[in-house]
């Protein structure tokens, strides 16, 4: 698709020639301020702090009476033509240059030009920046370590608090945020206070045995009055909050997103119970603040019980119409999935911790098109798609690298991704419009993915 404007930066008649910026596929080429040069022509710049406004050139020359082989660049670019005189076809368009003409070229569109002079036509070709086109938004907060808080065994809580004089966003029951550790580690955590506080958020952390390096950081070195910067809040467990009745399900530390759910519904006047399961009384976190909240509450603990919830029994005991959620490890959400798919119930939602399926590294080869910026990448076996998009230089926001919080969904333009993320919901992913690209990779050749 070919999409080229052209305006002029001033409205005054006298400086507009002078002053033209043009948009290919959407995107302004504003004036330089800096060139990044490169022999071989366009090269992906891989300093991933770069997000500056440089330019790759390159020289282009077509002899007299001499044409240049139509050619399709996957990247947007222009031609800003040096001296000479000729033509350029693009797609069945022709138009004569002449020293001073700029023929912009879309991604994917066949272009040559032809030499009509006796002297060389030549031709500086401009391409476009990679990483200010693919500069996410700011969405990062900057935090205060207000409290942290042993909530029971192996479990914290953390209290952030935003800068004096601000607040932080608002945020839904069921949201998480990202937490940019000073170790260089992001990891993700559900909030669990309540979502009418605008001056604070908590997360509670359960320092695990396997841990990759995150809850053990804020559990050993993380302390009060430390500084840390923390996403804005995002959710992929929203809650429906007109429910004739709710039934909420958690295991473990899995109880801070159920604990906010809870809240905002008793805030609500909602009908609404708990299930509450822990290995033991000492692992049950936030055990007074669930009692303060007032509504049913069923605990189950493995040592005292001596065995597992029986969710079946459970589940099947609860009216039918009810909404249904649940957190916890993965055994356990497993089974509340199937018991919820042969119970027949019509609003069952869960959200995991852990990825459910193997790592995301590709065990064949792939292309991947960039339809923002006509880049075309190969994914190599032994990487994942993420590594290979950060490796080039394109900026995907990205959290868990395990495809459970959803940081990195991109939208699918074209081609089957093979989805091994635990957070799209199955609606997402029969419809192939968006993938994970932490650990998802790709069923057929090829993918185009909107970046
Ligand atoms: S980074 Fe978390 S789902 Fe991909």
């Amino acid at each position: 698709m070919n999409s080229i404007r052209r305006e002029p930066l001033s409205s005054d008649p006298a400086t507009a020639k002078a002053s033209v910026t043009w948009h290919v596929d959407e995107v302004p080429w504003v004036p330089l301020t800096g060139v990044f040069v490169d022999k071989s022509g366009y090269k992906p710049l891989t300093d991933t702090t770069y997000t500056g406004n440089a330019y790759s050139l390159e020289l282009a020359s077509v002899g007299p009476g001499g044409s240049s082989p139509t050619h399709v660049e996957p990247h947007a670019h222009l031609f800003y033509v040096l001296s000479g005189h000729g033509e350029v076809t693009v797609g069945d368009e022709v138009t004569e240059v002449t020293a001073g003409s700029v023929s912009p070229i879309s991604a994917g569109v066949p272009h040559s030009f032809r030499n009509l002079g006796d002297s060389a036509l030549e031709m500086l070709v401009v391409y476009h920046p990679p990483l200010a086109r693919n500069k996410p938004e700011t969405t990062q907060l900057r935090a205060t370590v207000h409290a942290i808080r042993h909530e029971a065994q192996r479990v914290v809580s953390v209290e952030l608090r935003p800068q004096p004089g601000s607040t932080f966003p608002a945020f839904d029951a069921g949201a998480h945020i990202d937490l940019h550790l000073p170790n260089g580690m992001i990891r993700s955590y559900s909030l669990c206070n309540s979502s009418d506080d605008k001056d604070r958020y908590v997360i509670g952390v359960l320092n695990v045995e396997e841990s990759r390096g995150g809850s053990r950081y804020v559990h050993e070195q993380l302390r009060v009055g430390a500084q840390i910067e923390i996403s804005r809040p995002r959710s992929n467990f929203p809650l429906h909050e007109n429910a004739v009745h709710t039934v909420l399900i958690a295991g473990g530390v899995g109880i801070t997103p159920i604990l906010s759910m809870a809240r905002r519904l008793c805030a609500l006047g909602r009908s609404v119970e708990l299930l509450y399961c822990a290995r033991s009384r000492r692992e049950a976190a936030f055990v007074e603040e669930i009692e303060a909240l007032g509504h049913e509450v069923s605990w189950h603990f493995d040592d005292e019980q001596g065995e597992r919830v029986d969710l079946v029994q459970f589940l099947a005991t609860r009216r039918r119409d009810a909404h249904f959620y649940a957190c916890g490890p993965t055994p356990m959400l497993d089974d509340f999935e199937r018991h919820g798919r042969e119970l027949g119930l019509a609003h069952v939602y869960l959200e995991r911790f852990v990825a459910r399926d193997a790592p995301g590294e590709t065990t064949k080869r792939y292309r991947v098109e960039l339809s923002r910026s006509g880049r075309s990448l190969e994914v190599a076996p032994g990487k994942t798609l993420l590594q290979t998009l950060l490796d080039a230089g394109v900026q995907v926001p990205h959290s868990c690298t395990q495809g459970v919080c959803g940081a990195c969904k991109t939208r699918v333009l074209s081609g089957e991704p093979d989805h091994r993320d635990s957070v799209l919901s199955a609606s997402e992913r029969e419809s192939n419009a968006v993938m994970t690209v932490c650990v998802s990779g790709c069923k057929g050749e090829s993918l185009v993915l909107d970046l």
